[in-house]
């Protein structure tokens, strides 16, 4: 039997109608409706996740490379991307099999330090500019339209120990990679992506530490690297804007991520909007308005004053800055994966910086909801529903881009129908909300092939195709997961048939 016809019969034998614990979706049924024609159907992957090849052909070492080898603790398995999935030698097999699984567009990244070693414009590495040159060419030999981020968390170490994220010459610094990526690469790309998910740069990595840096800084550092990416990402839209787009004429925004935050009874509505401006409308705020949210700038400033600072620690943003900002996304995009419920709580006590104090909410989530690789990581589709929803009566009537959602597992297997059924509710629940009448224009699933998944290693699987890591070839072994996109790409259609 024929691996798609396994899947078409999973999916039939699954019971159309979901328990999925909220009210308004108690007896959810998978739409049985067809995605609009012009709808588009993408994977992802980003540099340091599968490229490896850390130290080939001249790229320079980015503080992955340096965290990953000098504090292997950080990492569940001890392990790093020096390999990975290999894919500096193996895009071609890459491109073959989204061109399987027949994919619409691919979003990849681009490795600064591959380009420009120690990040600046000083030395610029033709043989990593060569990679990507070769990479987007193949793309298009096949007919896959690239979306191309330009930083997904791999900044050159070189300029991490000036500062990184924290010193406001990351402005300059970014601005002038980006402006050569557009030169460079421009007449090959239509979708640009400035920066992946700054909430997990600024939290992660230079607020609780656990991402590369590695600083603590929470609530303080934490804030300024949330000024700087956000100006970086703005300048880089102008420079696109003004100086590329009239020739090449494509679009351009920031790679938001959220969950999404229930509230636990209804009275916690308020606790949830806050925590929610302080995920998605900390970033979003800016680009769209040119500002922090209200509600953040109140808070933290409240709370800087009875921790006796001179003024807040968040860093406010000039007028000129806030014009810069105003408006800088072609669309709004949106990374999701999980859920969260939210109660209110009496006021944090002050005193110690951070973050999730000054958002001051408590999360929590359901013991009966199901559990991904990770203890937090729980399937809630309607959670995905209830954001995207969220996001168009917060922001209003906006393109939205699906720019990364998935689920990885821990056993690897090939028969991966607990991903199936997770593509397909949370699909389901996005395909509603594009009948309801948001603009929501493409889908990104997370990822084709198994990578390197940050602190977690080798240990979460993602891809839907299987990597064996101790392999040395590397091999892509297809998963039922792939047979099952290709089906929904190919019919538009999640179940085995739909309503025409
Ligand atoms: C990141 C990816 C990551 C994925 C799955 C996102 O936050 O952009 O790099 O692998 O989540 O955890």
């Amino acid at each position: 039997m024929g691996c798609g016809r396994a899947v078409f019969i999973f999916l039939s034998l699954l019971s159309l109608s979901t328990s999925d614990g909220d009210d308004e979706f108690r007896n959810y049924q998978i739409s049985r409706k067809r995605f609009p024609p012009e709808f588009k159907f993408g994977v992802a992957t980003c540099a340091y996740q599968v490229e490896g090849a850390w130290n080939e052909d001249g790229k320079g070492e980015n503080i992955w490379d340096t965290m990953t080898h000098t504090r292997p603790e950080m990492i569940i398995d001890r392990s790093n991307g020096d390999v990975a999935s290999d894919s500096y030698h193996k895009y071609k097999h890459d491109v073959a099999i989204m061109k399987k699984v027949g994919v619409h567009f691919y979003r990849f990244s681009i490795a600064w330090s591959r380009i420009l070693p120690d990040g600046t414009l000083a030395n610029i590495n033709q043989k990593g500019i060569d990679y990507y040159m070769n990479l987007l060419q193949e793309l298009h030999r096949n007919g896959i339209e690239p979306m191309v981020t330009i930083y997904h968390w791999d900044l050159p170490t070189a300029l991490q120990n000036q500062g990184g994220w924290m010193n406001n010459n990351i402005v300059g610094w970014f601005t002038d990679y980006a402006r050569l990526c557009f030169q460079l690469f421009g007449p090959l790309v239509k979708h640009w992506a400035t920066i992946n998910e700054p909430k997990q740069i600024c939290h992660a990595g230079y607020g609780i530490g656990i991402g590369a840096p590695g600083i603590t800084s929470g609530g303080l550092g934490e804030y300024l690297c949330a000024k700087y990416v956000l100006l970086a990402h703005a300048s880089a839209y102008h420079v696109y804007d003004k100086e590329f787009r009239p020739s090449q004429q494509g679009k351009i925004t920031i790679v938001l991520d959220s969950d999404w935050y229930e509230p636990g009874t209804p009275a916690d509505e308020a606790a949830a909007e806050v925590r929610r401006q302080f995920v998605y409308g900390m970033y979003a705020n800016p680009i769209i308005y040119g500002n922090w949210p209200q509600v953040m700038i109140d808070r933290v400033a409240i709370r800087s004053q009875l921790e006796h600072f001179n003024r807040s620690r968040l860093p406010d943003f000039s007028p000129y800055q806030q014009r810069l900002l105003k408006g800088t996304f072609d669309y709004l995009s949106i990374n999701h994966y999980t859920t969260y419920m939210v109660s209110a709580i009496p006021e944090p006590p002050v005193g110690h910086a951070s973050w999730d104090l000054d958002a001051g909410v408590r999360l929590w989530q359901k013991p009966e909801w199901e559990t991904a690789a990770i203890d937090w990581f729980k399937v809630v589709p309607w959670g995905f529903h209830k954001l995207l929803r969220w996001m168009r009566t917060t922001y209003g009537d906006h393109e939205i881009y699906v720019t990364e959602n998935g689920v990885s597992d821990r056993t690897g297997e090939l028969d991966d129908f607990d991903r199936i059924s997770y593509y397909r509710r949370y699909m389901s629940h996005m395909l509603d909300c594009i009948n309801e009448g948001i603009r929501i224009i493409g889908y990104t699933a997370w990822s084709i092939i198994d990578n390197y998944e940050w602190n977690m290693g080798y240990v979460a699987h993602s891809g839907m195709y299987y990597i064996n890591m101790t392999d040395p070839a590397r091999r892509r072994i297809p998963r039922k997961s792939s047979y099952y996109y290709n089906h929904i790409i190919k019919t538009r259609c999640l179940l085995s048939q739909c309503d025409d």
